[in-house]
C-alpha cells in the first residue's frame, strides 16, 4: 500500500500566515502540521509516502522532510498542484506513484489520536473498494456529512446545511486501484471543485464502501479555532491531562 499526503490548497483561512509558508507546515503545539498526518502513514507501516503540494511555498516541504529518512520512509516523493482544483484533482496527481497498488490518502491538516494500522493491514490484505473513518462532531456542516443505515453508508453530503446526522467523514481514506477511474469521470461540484466526497458516494453506490468510527480524538487544523484546538490536544496527549 502506498501512502499519499494532501497538502495543496492556498490556506487563505489562515491568511496573514500562510503568506509567508504553507499551511501544513505551520505549528501545532510543538511540530510542523505535516508531521502528524506523516507519523499516522510511517505508524500504520507504510513506507513509501508521496506528498502533493501547491502555492508558493512547495520547496520549504524538501527543506523540512528531505528524503523521509528521518521518519523511517524509505522513499518520499513529492509533486505539485497547480491552483485549488479540490481534493480528487490533488490525488489524480499520484496516479502514477501509486501505480498498481492500493493506496492509503490523508490530508495534510488532519490529526488523529487512533492507531489505525489494524484497518490498514485489514484492507490491505483482503478488501477491494474504500474504507472511510467517521467521526461524531457537534458542527457537521463544516464537514462532509455520512448517512449510517444497518450498518452501512448511504450517502454523503459536503457541508450540507442541514445535516442528516452528526458523522463527519474525516480526512483518511482507502482505496483500491479503480479510484483514479473514478476521478477521471468527476464533473467539478458548484464551488468548481473536484470533490472527494463525489468519489466516495460512488463506491457507496458501488456497494463497496465500508466505514469504521475513530474511537479516539479527531481534528482538522485549516483555521485559527481549529488549529488552536489542534494544538491544546496534541499538548494534552504529550503531557498526559
Ligand atoms: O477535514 C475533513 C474534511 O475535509 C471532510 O469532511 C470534507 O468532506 C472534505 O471536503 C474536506 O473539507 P475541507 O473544507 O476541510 O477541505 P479543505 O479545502 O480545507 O482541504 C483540506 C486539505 O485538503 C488541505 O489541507 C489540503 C488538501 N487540498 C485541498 C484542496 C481544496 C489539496 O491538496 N488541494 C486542494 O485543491
Amino acid at each position: 500500500m502506498k501512502g499519499v499526503i494532501l497538502a495543496g490548497g492556498l490556506g487563505t483561512r489562515l491568511w496573514p500566515c500562510t503568506k509567508v509558508t504553507n499551511k501544513h507546515l505551520l505549528p501545532v503545539y510543538d511540530k510542523p502540521m505535516i508531521y502528524y498526518p506523516l507519523a499516522t502513514m510511517v505508524d500504520s507501516g507504510l513506507t513509501d509516502i508521496m506528498i502533493v503540494t501547491g502555492g508558493n511555498y512547495a520547496g520549504d516541504f524538501l527543506r523540512l522532510l528531505g528524503n523521509g529518512s528521518e521518519f523511517g520512509l524509505k522513499d518520499i516523493s513529492y509533486t505539485y498542484q497547480e491552483g485549488e482544483g479540490g481534493i480528487a484533482d490533488a490525488l489524480k496527481l499520484a496516479e502514477n506513484f501509486v501505480d498498481r497498488d492500493k493506496v492509503f490518502v490523508m490530508l495534510g491538516d488532519n490529526i488523529i489520536e487512533d492507531d489505525i494500522k489494524p484497518f490498514i493491514e485489514e484492507f490491505e490484505s483482503k478488501q477491494e473498494g474504500a474504507h472511510i473513518f467517521l467521526k461524531e462532531v457537534s458542527d457537521p456542516q463544516r464537514f462532509g456529512v455520512a448517512e449510517v443505515e444497518g450498518g452501512r453508508v448511504k450517502n454523503i453530503e459536503e457541508k450540507p446545511k442541514s445535516p442528516k446526522s452528526n458523522y463527519a467523514v474525516t480526512g483518511l481514506y482507502i482505496y483500491d486501484n479503480q479510484v483514479f477511474d473514478i476521478i477521471r469521470k468527476l464533473k467539478p461540484s458548484g464551488r468548481g471543485e473536484y470533490e472527494i466526497t463525489d468519489v466516495n458516494n460512488h463506491y457507496i453506490r458501488n456497494g463497496t464502501m465500508s466505514y469504521s468510527i475513530l474511537d479516539g480524538w479527531w481534528t482538522d487544523a485549516g483555521t485559527f479555532e481549529s488549529l488552536y484546538r489542534a494544538s491544546r490536544l496534541v499538548e494534552k496527549k504529550i503531557k498526559g491531562d
